[in-house]
């Protein structure tokens, strides 16, 4: 087992199955968010999240989450560091760019700059719901629930500051493009090689991609067109 995980396919079938476990993450997390621009009372979406921060089974895959983050962000550079390390002369720029995407060739850049993103993104909301608390959290009721004003939290910043919009904007494209290679790879490095399918595959996460792209991007993009 310790030899698998030392080979390289067994130090990329760990970034492919917490790349995977991430990308489940991102649909129900989308989802959640989406509720911030089908609802202007914030009813829906403080819903969405008092379910999320309160439902048992959410509370034990919290911690599993960051350590899926944990493990394919450091788990990345080891293995970047290992393939760098194996090839010491770098391919000439026209090979690499004949038979891959520039998404691929620059993983790492794409996934160190999401967790940039990611740094600012947890500072806004989630430190502050989860430890130093914010005025804006102040209690609402939903439907006789006493739960957190997340919305406003989330509404304000978006309203109140096209830096942290176009911020938003971007960091939803970088996922895109991050995921866009990372979807088929994973499931390559998983098995899936075969020709057919990894066509198939390519395509599904193309339109994947650009669904958590455009998906991410739109809602700073409405608060700050219609606020
Ligand atoms: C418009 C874009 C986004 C909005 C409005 C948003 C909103 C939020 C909110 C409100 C929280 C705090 C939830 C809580 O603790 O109760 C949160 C947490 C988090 N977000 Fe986002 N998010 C966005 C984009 C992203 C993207 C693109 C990623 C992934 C790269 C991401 C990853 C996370 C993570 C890892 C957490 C901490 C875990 C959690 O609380 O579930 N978010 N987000």
């Amino acid at each position: 087992m310790s030899n698998f995980l030392t080979a390289s396919i067994g130090r990329k079938f760990i970034m492919s199955l917490s790349g995977l476990f991430l990308m489940m993450f991102i649909c129900v997390h989308l989802g959640i968010n989406l509720l911030l621009i089908f609802d202007d009372s914030g009813d829906l979406f403080n819903q969405g999240a008092h379910f999320m921060a309160t439902n048992p089974l959410i509370k034990i895959m919290e911690p599993v989450l960051g350590l899926g983050f944990i493990v394919h962000i450091v788990w990345s550079f080891i293995l970047s560091y290992k393939n760098y390390q194996a090839r010491p002369v770098s391919y000439s720029k026209t090979n690499q760019s004949d038979s891959s995407t520039w998404a691929s060739r620059n993983m790492l850049v794409l996934g160190a700059l999401v967790l940039v993103f990611l740094v600012t993104h947890v500072m806004n909301f989630f430190w502050k719901i989860k430890f130093t608390g914010d005025p804006l959290l102040d209690h609402v009721l939903v439907n006789g629930e006493e739960m957190e004003n997340t919305y406003a939290l989330v509404s304000v910043l978006f309203k109140s500051s096209v830096i942290y919009g176009i911020v938003y904007i971007l960091g939803g494209i970088l996922l895109g493009l991050h995921l866009g290679h990372g979807f088929w790879s994973s499931f390559q490095t998983l098995g899936f090689a075969n020709k057919i399918w990894l066509k198939r595959l390519q395509i599904v996460g193309q339109v994947f991609a650009i669904l958590v792209a455009i998906g991410f991007s739109v809602i700073p993009l409405y608060f700050l067109i219609k606020f």
